[in-house]
Order: structure tokens, then sequence, then C-alpha cells
């Protein structure tokens, strides 16, 4: 079950970040121009669905300007920012990858939400953060980077307070062996997949209870369909962010879902006391 951190960080390694998205990001104007957080949504919401899911995700979530959300796995920080803005709340994000971290605070002050929003280098795994902090944690397309999922779900557990929500939204195994790369792994060597029922079955485990449970494949393949008929992508995609291998790795993740392999899970469950 060891975690392979240093395989997953070197995946998100993404060297020269900054300076391509200043690069890219100069379509829209001179560096002190304020941007708005939906400008950066065909590069910062890395998962399926884009910013359609982690608005879905948040709804489902119930979440309100008066909660404080930790969005573990931020990447660089799209759905952070889009929570800050949608509904008013605090965002903390914490995510493995330092150059990501640079990169989600550089692009937070250019949307000027550095007072709602913020991002620390750190892992899944110890988070480092103290015990009852927050309201609402988000894990969105993280889980399927790491091993030790009963620690994960009880770290998690352990940022909640009483009553809390942690939402999900994962890739999961369907009944098939997944053609990599994938966009969060080159090979099986950074990919730590479960099937829906053992990924919820995980997470009850660590003090939660089930409160929403969807399959998001359907979905997820119309999504993908979509893409792919869409022809040419926008000139700002995850391909700034991942380097240009990066088409493929989204091609296979669509392949994956379109023939059986692999799923998506939509889930919301309410932290309750962990028996002893
Ligand atoms: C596919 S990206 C998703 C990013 C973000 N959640 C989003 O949806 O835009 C996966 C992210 O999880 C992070 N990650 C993977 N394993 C992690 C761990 N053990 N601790 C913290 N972050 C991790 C990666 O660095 C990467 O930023």
């Amino acid at each position: 079950m060891a975690d392979n951190l240093d395989r997953v960080r070197d995946h998100y390694r993404a060297a020269g970040l900054a300076e391509r998205l200043k690069t890219a990001l100069a379509v829209f104007g001179p560096e002190e121009e304020r941007l708005k957080p939906e400008q950066l949504a065909t590069l910062d919401q890395f998962h399926t669905r884009g910013l359609a899911a982690t608005a879905e995700l948040a709804k489902l979530a119930d979440i309100t300007a008066d909660m404080s959300v930790l969005d573990v796995g931020s990447g660089v920080g799209g759905p952070a920012r889009f929570l800050a803005a949608a509904y008013g709340c605090e965002v903390t994000g914490v995510d493995l990858s330092e150059p990501f971290v640079e990169a989600a605070n550089y692009l937070t002050a250019r949307t000027g939400q550095a007072a709602k929003v913020s991002f620390k280098t750190g892992s899944a795994l110890a988070l480092p953060f103290d015990d009852g902090g927050f309201d609402v944690v988000l894990l969105q397309h993280v889980a399927m980077n790491i091993a030790d999922r009963p620690l994960l779900y009880r770290e998690i557990r352990r940022m909640l307070k009483p009553g809390g929500k942690f939402a999900a939204f994962d890739v999961v195994l369907n009944g098939g062996d997944p053609l990599y790369p994938v966009p969060w792994a080159k090979t099986p060597a950074e990919s730590f997949l479960l099937t829906a029922a053992a990924t919820c079955e995980a997470i009850e485990a660590a003090g939660f209870r089930v409160l929403v449970q969807q399959d998001d494949t359907a979905d997820a393949k119309t999504w993908f369909a979509a893409l792919r008929a869409s022809g040419p992508p926008p000139s700002l995609n995850l391909g700034v962010v991942m380097g240009p291998g990066f088409a493929d790795f989204a091609a296979n993740l669509g392949r994956n879902l379109m023939e059986g392999r692999l799923g998506v899970l939509t889930a919301v469950f309410e932290a309750v006391p962990v028996k002893s």
C-alpha cells in the first residue's frame, strides 16, 4: 500500500509553469489587468467536466458564505477560486506539487482573490492544519494518486468540524484495466484506483455517512464526446499546465470511459463520530 509520493510529485512537477502561465495569459492584456476567475476555467479546472463539475459538487455540499472550505489536492487553484467567487466563502488549498501551489498563488493574485483564497504545499496524507478547522473538504480527481485510502480519509475526517461535509469527485475502476498514460499518471506506478463501492466503503470506515452518491460516468462520456467533436482546444488549456502531451493523456481517459474500463463517482458525506 506504499504511496509513491515522489513519483506523483514528479508527474505534476510542471517545470517553468509560472512563466508559461504568464505568457499564456498575455491574451488577456497586461499583467496588472485583473482577471475574472471564469476566464481561467479552461486551464485551471483539472478534472473531468471542468467548471460544471465543480459547480455541481459545491451545490451538493450546500456551501454558504460563512463556511471555511479546504480543497485537498487543489492543483492550480481553479476550484478554490470558483468557490470563493460564487459563494463568498474562505477557501484553503493544499497540494503536493510546489510548482502548482506557486501557480495557484500567482493566478489568485491575478484574480484579486488573495484575501479569501490561499494555498499551501503539503501532503493529503499528513494535512498541515489543526483538527476540526473546516466546514467542508473538497477532493476532486486526487484520490486516484493515493494508495493509502484509509489514511487519506482519516486525515480528511480530522479536518472537519462536527457534522462537516466531505465532497468527493473521483475517477474509479469500472470493469477493465485502464490504458495509460492518463491525466493523473503516466504509468500504473502512480495510479491507485478503486471501484466506486470500495471508495465509498473506505470513506465510511473513516467516520462518514453517505448523503449523496451519483454515478457521473454517462455525463463524463458525453463531455468527452463533445470535446472531441468541438475541434482544436482553446489556447488556454491544461496543456499549458501539464505540457504538450496532455491532449493524449486526456484522450486516453475519454477512451477508458467509453470502453467501460473506468467510471466517475460524485459523492457527498457527513462527518459522524468515529467508532473506537
Ligand atoms: C488531477 S489534479 C486535480 C487538481 C484539482 N483538484 C482540480 O480538480 O483542479 C490532481 C492533484 O492532486 C495533487 N495530489 C496528488 N497526490 C497528492 C497528495 N498525496 N497530497 C496532496 N496533493 C496531491 C496533485 O499534485 C495534483 O495537483
